[in-house]
């Protein structure tokens, strides 16, 4: 049994990754910036698993207080944190230079700059334990860069990345490890209504992250089929085939 902190955990994939983590007996600190949905959730885990025990906290990852508060709150109620789940994180976008930079600014600095400050507060918990499993939530968008209302979200995404195996590069042999996680696409508030080929249902994606995440892997596209193979493609086709696979 360890302790898990998630953070977006009030819908979509941090939230059944809760329920699936709970279930695997694992407790819960539970953070997102609507604490009404965190409250519901814990209840629900706590009827279902009346052993577990779940925190649940306010956190606004564009707001670097709320990071440092909620994890250093979390460590105090725990006493130790096993292991921080990166998760939280929003799907806005448009083309560059056409007048809608507020929705590229706010996906960076919660994607990218929020991660960031989730890592560090993460990571100071962990260097003081001296151990810990950091890992970070990124997408298949990551593989390549993306056109049009993607192109900022798959930018802070491939930065996720690269934190991940800076970290992990830096802290290879030691007993802190990080994992970085590229979903495809996985059903969830981000994508509610959006028709997209090869979407899987919640529970079936994130099964497919908690077992990556389970194993401790270093890296994971998830779920495996039809996203690892994929994944390959995506990195390696020239761009003019990689434009007509969008
Ligand atoms: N679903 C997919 O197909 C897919 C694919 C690849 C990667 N991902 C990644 O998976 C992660 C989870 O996304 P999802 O699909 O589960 O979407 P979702 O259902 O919209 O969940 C997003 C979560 O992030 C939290 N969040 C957003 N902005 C926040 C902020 N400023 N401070 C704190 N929490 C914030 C939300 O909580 P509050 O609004 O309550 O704060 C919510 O719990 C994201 O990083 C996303 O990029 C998803």
């Amino acid at each position: 049994m360890t302790t898990i902190l998630i953070t977006g955990a009030s819908s979509g994939l941090g939230a059944e990754m809760a329920r699936q983590f709970a279930a695997r007996g694992h407790d819960l600190a539970l953070a997102a910036r609507r604490t009404d949905r965190l409250a519901a959730l814990r209840d629900e885990i706590v009827t279902a698993h009346p052993d577990r025990r779940v925190e649940t906290r306010a956190m606004d990852v564009t707001d670097e207080d709320s990071v440092f508060a909620a994890v250093d709150g979390f460590r105090a109620d725990f006493g130790t944190l096993d292991r921080v789940v990166i998760n939280a994180g929003i799907g806005k976008g448009a083309p560059l230079g056409t007048g809608r930079q507020q929705a590229n600014r706010e996906t960076a600095m919660t994607n990218f700059v929020g991660a960031l400050t989730q890592a560090e507060a993460a990571m100071a918990v962990f260097r003081a334990q001296g151990a810990g499993h950091l890992v970070m939530i990124s997408s298949m968008s990551a593989m390549r860069g993306l056109p049009r209302s993607m192109t900022t979200y798959a930018a802070t995404k491939a930065g996720v990345a690269h934190l991940a195996e800076g970290l992990r590069n830096e802290l290879h042999g030691t007993p802190i490890t990080v994992s970085v996680i590229y979903p495809g696409w996985i059903e969830s508030e981000m994508n509610a209504g959006s028709r997209v080929p090869m979407m899987v249902s919640t529970e079936k994606g994130v099964a497919s992250i908690v077992h990556a995440i389970e194993k401790m892997k270093p890296s994971a596209h998830v779920p495996p089929l039809p996203w690892a193979p994929l994944s390959v493609v995506m990195r390696h086709a020239p761009l003019p085939l990689f434009r007509r696979l969008l």
